[in-house]
């Protein structure tokens, strides 16, 4: 869906202790390549806890457009029929990817190797979001791309009727480029080979040799070398999507900063490469329990158990953490005004082309509600206040981004007075449960 409906204003008070469990959906990444790597299958593949967020429907719909049968069986119960590598049909249609950078990024790289025009968009924050990081190591496999100005939405796609394999060094640390490269690789003769001088999210190359994909990872001098061999027969398979844990981030934070608050968040990764916000909290003096640690749908999980914790102290996150926690820089900045002392989280200028400029954003959000703030192109300080201590009483504004939404809403449990957001319809893309759980556990946020 490429407009949101009408905006829908919501206003966070101040709630008594948060107690009980924080079961938040499945994670989104893993839903969208669930479907992606299903589509390009032979056979039936069947999902379990998939997202149900519009951005992972979005993707679910652009599949049938590629010719995937895609259906929903129960809640949260896919199955999608893939058409195996290459056996995309070109879209009667433009694919719109709705607010998801995630979905178009890598549904570009799905049919950037097979000979077909496909012609994306999205809604007002993803046509303002840079599609050259990708659209680049696509051009090296032979696909040619059309978009606006500075690589942005609408954009058309010609697939390469002749692909070569491509060796291409990530000058982002982006998941999404990295993804996108593969799944291009996919359908090229040889090797495709990929080299990411940070580690980011590695759920696409888990995902790959589930399926059935010859791929190895060495880790040299110049970082991950990751080498896919092309053309391969993808084996349908059963996925567990386990939970996200970049939503169970809000239950989390918001219990750390709300008086008495004791809750169980349960399932959350331990995927070191998306784990970052949690090193983060432990290091400041967050009270976190990790319970149980076992495996769920591939993932490294457990169970947190989460305290109000009144000593945390600011720290310096260090940059080459923000791969692992790039989602998570928002609700860390609200934890940190409820801190004591400085935050300082410096290598975050990516946060500038997500579905919103979240530096900005949370700047001039936390600023409205009394927090003080420094910002460069690169980083962003906050002044902690210690808990209790924010004044808010501000309307914060979302631009069309979910995780702004909820970080202002999670803060607004907190302050001294409600604080307010313009617009948090765009949460349905993420985490449509929200509202809902968060009252569940004691919050106050209400539709404004
Ligand atoms: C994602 C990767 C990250 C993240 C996004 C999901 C993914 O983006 O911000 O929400 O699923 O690959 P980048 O890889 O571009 O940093």
């Amino acid at each position: 869906m490429s407009g949101h409906g009408d905006a829908q204003p919501m206003i966070s008070a101040k709630c008594g202790p948060l107690t009980g469990e924080a079961a938040v959906p499945g994670d989104k990444s893993i839903s969208h390549r669930a479907l992606l790597f299903g589509a390009m299958a032979v056979g039936e593949t069947r999902i379990t806890g998939l997202l149900e967020g519009q951005d992972v429907l979005d993707t679910a719909r652009a599949m049938r457009a590629f010719g995937a049968t895609v259906t929903q069986t129960g809640p949260g119960a896919w199955s999608v029929h893939g058409v195996g590598v290459g056996g995309f049909r070109e879209p009667e249609d433009v694919i719109d990817c709705g607010n998801s950078g995630t979905g178009v990024r890598l549904i570009m790289g799905s049919m950037a190797t097979t000979a077909m025009t496909a012609t994306f968009t999205g809604d007002a924050s993803l046509r303002k979001r840079p599609m050259g990081r990708v659209t680049d190591p696509l051009a090296l496999f032979g696909a040619q791309a059309y978009g606006r100005k500075g690589g942005r939405l609408p954009m058309t796609v010609v697939g390469a009727a002749n692909p070569v394999p491509v060796r291409y060094a990530l000058p982002v640390a982006s998941a999404q480029v990295k993804s996108a490269v593969l799944l291009a690789g996919l359908n090229a003769p040889g090797e495709t080979v990929v080299i990411e001088r940070e580690p980011t999210r590695d759920h696409s190359e888990r995902m790959l040799l589930g399926f059935g994909a010859e791929l190895t990872v060495e880790k040299g001098r110049e970082g991950h070398v990751i080498t896919l061999k092309g053309q391969p027969e993808l084996r349908p398979q059963s996925v567990a999507v386990p939970r996200d844990p970049s939503s169970a981030a809000f239950p989390t934070c918001a219990a750390l900063i709300v008086e008495g608050s004791d809750i169980t968040v349960p399932g959350v990764s331990q995927n070191l490469t998306r784990n970052g916000l949690y090193l983060t909290l432990v290091e400041m003096g967050a009270r976190i329990d990790f319970l149980n640690p076992r495996e769920e749908g591939g993932e490294p999980v457990a169970d947190l158990r989460v305290r109000f914790s009144d000593a945390m102290q600011g720290i310096e996150v260090p940059p080459e953490r923000a791969p692992s926690m790039i989602d998570e820089y928002p609700i860390l900045s609200v934890v940190a005004a409820f801190s004591h002392g400085k935050t300082v989280m410096r290598g975050v200028r990516e946060l500038r082309v997500k579905e919103s400029d979240r530096i900005d954003a949370m700047a001039r959000g936390l600023e409205a509600c009394g927090v003080r703030i420094e910002e460069d192109e690169d980083t962003l300080v906050v002044y902690g206040m210690g808990p209790g201590g924010v004044p808010g009483g501000a309307t914060c504004a979302t631009h069309l981004d979910h995780r702004i939404a909820m970080s202002f809403l999670v803060a607004g449990m907190a302050a001294r007075a409600e604080i307010a957001v313009d617009d948090a319809s765009p949460i349905v893309t993420s985490f449509p449960i929200f509202e809902g759980l968060m009252n569940g556990l004691g919050a106050a946020i209400r539709r404004g």
